[in-house]
């Protein structure tokens, strides 16, 4: 699947290109307005991620689009990995991310490269756990990405996505559909000024597979055991599949 979603719409530009550019921009205020405009729930989502990892083996974990960090330093401090690869497009976002590495005293555990997932710097059966909270939407080729992601995991390693997903029942999807629509639009465009990054995200929180059709992405390219878990009336979900032994 490639999505053609873009933040910006530019003919001339790839998603990946609009992507990297757009967070690059919005870095200085992703913590602030990423906490906000989730009521901080964000927090308890990413701890549900952790705690699934925390059942497997867990010594090389990957985070790709770690962005500023916030995955991979609730892994630090939690597992006792020995080594976090941390990954993402946009240099700023990353730049943040190693002041609060550093500042958590984790810089002997995380170490973050810019790369992009669609072709990963690593070689193959390299990490226990793959991570990826809030970036797959963002990925221009998933399928490519689901490729990468299963070729640089060992046999029997875990995949873990945390994603926004589609709420069905009522009143949870009503009240979402209307904070998506106008609030979240508007108060992104204050704190942030870029207009159309937060238009950007409930449109392609919306134009993205969830629950079931996720689940079929992730058994094409090659997973076993997948499972998916809704959290907070299903506006994100926790997919899980693992790399099959040869
Ligand atoms: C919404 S942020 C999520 C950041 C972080 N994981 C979190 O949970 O807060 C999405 C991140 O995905 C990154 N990203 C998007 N496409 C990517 C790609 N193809 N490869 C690596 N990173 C990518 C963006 O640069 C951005 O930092």
């Amino acid at each position: 699947m490639t999505s053609q979603i873009k933040p910006y719409g530019d003919k001339k530009k790839s998603k990946t290109v609009e992507v990297r550019d757009m967070f690059d921009k919005i870095s200085p205020h992703y913590d602030f307005l990423n906490h906000f405009l989730s009521f901080g729930i964000d927090r308890y989502w990413r701890r549900r991620l952790v705690n699934i990892a925390s059942r497997a083996p867990h010594a090389r974990i990957l985070d790709i689009a770690t962005g500023t960090g916030d995955q991979a330093i609730r892994l630090a401090k939690k597992l006792s990995a020995e080594r976090i690869d941390a990954i993402d497009l946009s240099e700023k976002m990353m730049e943040i991310g190693r002041e609060k590495v550093e500042k958590e005293g984790l810089d002997d555990i995380i170490f973050f490269q810019k790369a992009d997932c669609q072709s990963l710097p690593f070689e193959f059966n390299t990490f226990d756990i793959v991570t990826v909270s809030f970036g797959v939407r963002n990925f221009e080729n998933l399928a490519q990405s689901l490729s990468e992601i299963h070729r640089v995991l060992k046999p029997g390693g875990l995949l873990l996505i945390l994603e926004f997903s589609h709420p069905t029942a009522f009143p949870i999807k009503q009240g979402y559909n209307i904070y998506n629509k106008c609030i979240l639009p508007a108060i992104g465009y204050l704190v942030s000024k870029d207009a159309k990054a937060y238009t950007y995200l409930p449109e392609s929180i919306k134009a993205f597979p969830s629950g079931k059709n996720f689940i079929n992405f992730l058994r094409s390219d090659g997973f076993l055991a997948t499972r998916f878990t809704p959290m907070t009336g299903g506006i994100a979900t926790i997919y899980s599949g693992i790399k099959p032994h040869e």
